[in-house]
């Protein structure tokens, strides 16, 4: 197959590494980067150009199109694509509105059943204040659209919730922020599951669990993830059937009763409460930088999988999973997710041998390749433990290096 991955950062390298290793595909990426160079042909289509993917699909003969990120996704590009004739994993974009409107997948929720927490949506700060009255600690405040990750808080003040209400109608993320969704705050631990759709059927690969703070002991400003592991250590046999039958397949068909066929990934992150599994959020696309430590756990074709779903064939009711466990330690910029510099020259990537190296913020210039994003590298590592893994994981960064070099020293060994 010819096939084309829509996307820069750690998460499509990973999709990228997993297409390639049945050494039976021809690989495209768009935009890609210097670690997905290695693999295939890069293209200079920005992920965000509807129009320019769908012609570049059709001109390389593309067979199937894998999307990473949800901006084209929620802007319609797999439709685009699929009324060209060219098939897609990637859903709809009126599927994709579980990503783009919280409110959305709130209602679908309720509408299929599924368990979550309870919330209502409001439109300005006196009405939200007034419900949520004095401990605004037992609340979350959600931008109802896309917001890059930074649209979810926690406040524990009433000021300060007042303070993010007003910014958020305010315009701090435009029209995403004009619609908030405040819900009940949970407690427990929070898990990653990845279900491969193709309509109303899905097979769900190994769970996985990132670390979205800044710092040692989960401290610090959220970010777009410093590191994840699969599978997490205390998930009990029975999880992912769960999962399946209680969240992913009633979401589906809930879509299928209104219409809308999902092919592509969805990704549930849940919270494990007292009162049983309940769904924080979906994504319509890879969780990053959970599909860092989940595919290299995959010892089946993803090309195969995902060529199935596109094309809403039938998928097997499992994975082969791998024994063991996969760790992932990201390697940030020092400043990130604020101010950050960049073009330092990375160096001892040759020397790593015994992980893979997934990249994310990096370009290649005359001089070798530099620093270029916020969150540069992936540091991956599977083994018979956790903690092989994480410990082996570890040893292999310290091989590389770049000034302002940032990572945290925990991943795996908090919740
Ligand atoms: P989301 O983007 O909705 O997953 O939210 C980002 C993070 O905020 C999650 O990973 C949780 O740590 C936290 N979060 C979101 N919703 C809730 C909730 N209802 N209760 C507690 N924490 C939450
Ligand atoms: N790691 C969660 C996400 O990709 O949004």
């Amino acid at each position: 197959m010819r096939i084309l991955v829509v996307g820069s950062g750690g998460r499509e390298h990973a999709i990228s590494w997993s297409l390639s290793r049945s050494g039976k595909h021809s690989l495209f990426c768009t935009p890609g980067n210097p670690g997905m160079a290695e693999l295939g042909v890069l293209e200079p289509v920005k992920a965000d150009d509807i129009a320019g993917l769908v012609t570049l699909a059709r001109d390389r003969n593309i067979d199937l199109v894998v999307v990473g990120p949800e901006v084209p996704l929620v802007a319609g590009l797999g439709d685009a694509l699929r009324a060209e004739g060219i098939s897609c994993f990637g859903p709809g974009e009126k599927a994709a509105r579980l990503e783009g409107s919280k409110w959305f997948a709130k209602e679908i929720m309720n509408s299929a059943g599924v368990s979550t927490a309870r919330s209502k949506v409001f439109t300005d700060t006196i009405s939200a204040m007034e419900y949520m009255g004095e401990d605004v600690k037992e609340f979350v405040l959600k931008a109802d659209g896309l917001a890059a990750g930074k649209g979810v808080f926690l406040p524990d003040e009433s000021d300060k919730a007042r303070s993010i209400l007003d910014s958020l109608f305010g315009g701090r993320f435009g029209e995403s922020g004009q619609r908030v969704v405040i819900e009940e705050r949970l407690k427990g631990r929070e898990v990653s599951i990845l279900a491969i759709c193709s309509g109303t059927d899905c097979v769900i690969l190994p769970p996985s669990r990132d670390h979205k703070r800044l710092g040692n002991g989960d401290s610090g400003p959220n970010t777009g993830g410093m590191g994840a592991i699969c599978p997490p250590p205390e998930i009990e046999d029975g999880f992912c059937k769960t999962a399946r039958e209680k969240i992913i397949l009633p979401v589906l068909r809930e879509l299928d009763s209104r219409g809308i066929d999902y092919r592509g990934v969805l990704y549930a992150g849940l919270m494990i409460t007292d009162e049983g599994i309940k769904v924080l959020e979906f994504n319509v696309r890879f969780a990053d930088p959970e599909t860092q430590a989940v595919l290299p756990m995959i010892d089946d074709d993803l090309a195969d999988l995902l060529d199935a779903a596109a094309r809403g064939g039938s998928l097997p009711s499992c994975v082969s999973v791998k024994d063991g466990c996969c760790a992932c330690v990201v390697m940030a910029s020092g400043g990130y997710p604020l101010s950050y510099e960049k073009g330092f020259l990375i160096s001892g990537l040759e020397k790593v041998e015994d992980a893979i190296v997934f990249h994310a913020g990096t370009k290649k210039t005359d001089d070798g390749i530099v620093t270029s994003g916020g969150r540069v590298l992936s540091v991956v590592v599977t083994g018979n433990s956790l903690s092989e893994a994480l410990d082996k994981a570890y040893l292999e960064l310290e091989k590389i290096d770049f000034k302002k070099k940032y990572f945290r020293r925990d991943i795996g060994r908090t919740v």
